[in-house]
């Protein structure tokens, strides 16, 4: 049998989604082990969260002045020394640099609260209720340098209810980001999921669609 991928989880708060893959790789549905959690902030709650389940976790913090990049570049060091193959971003809030971006092109995912490509950005909840969507969920994506942008893998679906508020439809959200995130991560350590030429390609044909899960 193949060694289990190592992978890198980077967050910023949390950790839910952290804490739903470490239980799929638990369970045995992902073949890999989450080597390290990496957090830019040092009150992120998922750092201890992670700890209590024995997986290492550490912060890179940007240190004062330094630019983007060269945080970018103390990340890529960590994550390397840990022997990570795959960075998940599951709640990670900095805008990582074209560098790390390219660096990491095709081993690099991220899971965002809307249907991409709509709704890119922050606030995503508060924005669909406002604009009155009916149709919401969350997006699993390659990351690619623009913002949100990249490649689509798998796609959570829930219809908005009368009467949601961002409480109620966020939490909704992401009871469907904890089936697809490890979902796709398993894909990814199966060798199901691979990045070819710009594209997401899963059990070597390219998604022209991502994969579509309903609540
Ligand atoms: C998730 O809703 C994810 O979509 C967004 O940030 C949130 C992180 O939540 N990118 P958690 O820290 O995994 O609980």
């Amino acid at each position: 049998m193949a060694e289990p991928l190592p992978f890198a989880v980077l967050i910023s708060g949390r950790g839910s989604n952290m804490l739903a893959l470490a239980q799929a790789v638990m369970e045995g549905s992902i073949a890999g082990r989450i080597v390290t959690v990496i957090s830019d902030r040092a009150d992120a709650a998922g750092l201890d969260a992670a700890r209590r389940l024995g997986i290492p976790a550490e912060v890179v913090a940007s240190a004062p002045g330094q630019d983007r990049a060269a945080h970018g570049r103390a990340l890529t060091a960590r994550i390397e020394a840990c022997g990570a193959r795959l960075v998940v971003l599951a709640g990670f809030m900095r805008i990582l640099d074209g560098e790390f971006v390219r660096h990491w092109q095709g081993r690099l995912l991220n899971i965002h609260p809307s249907l991409l490509p709509a709704w890119r950005g922050l606030h995503t909840h508060r924005r669909v209720l406002e604009a009155g969507e009916r149709r919401h969920g969350c997006t699993v994506h390659f990351v690619t340098e623009e913002l949100d942008a990249g490649p689509a893998v798998i796609q959570g679906r829930l219809e908005v209810l009368p009467g949601d508020d961002e409480t109620t439809l966020s939490a909704r959200v992401q009871r469907l980001e904890h089936i697809i995130y490890p979902r796709a991560v398993g894909w990814f350590a199966a060798g199901r999921l691979t990045w070819r030429d710009g594209a997401a390609w899963l059990d070597g044909r390219p998604l022209a669609q991502p994969v579509i899960e309903e609540a």
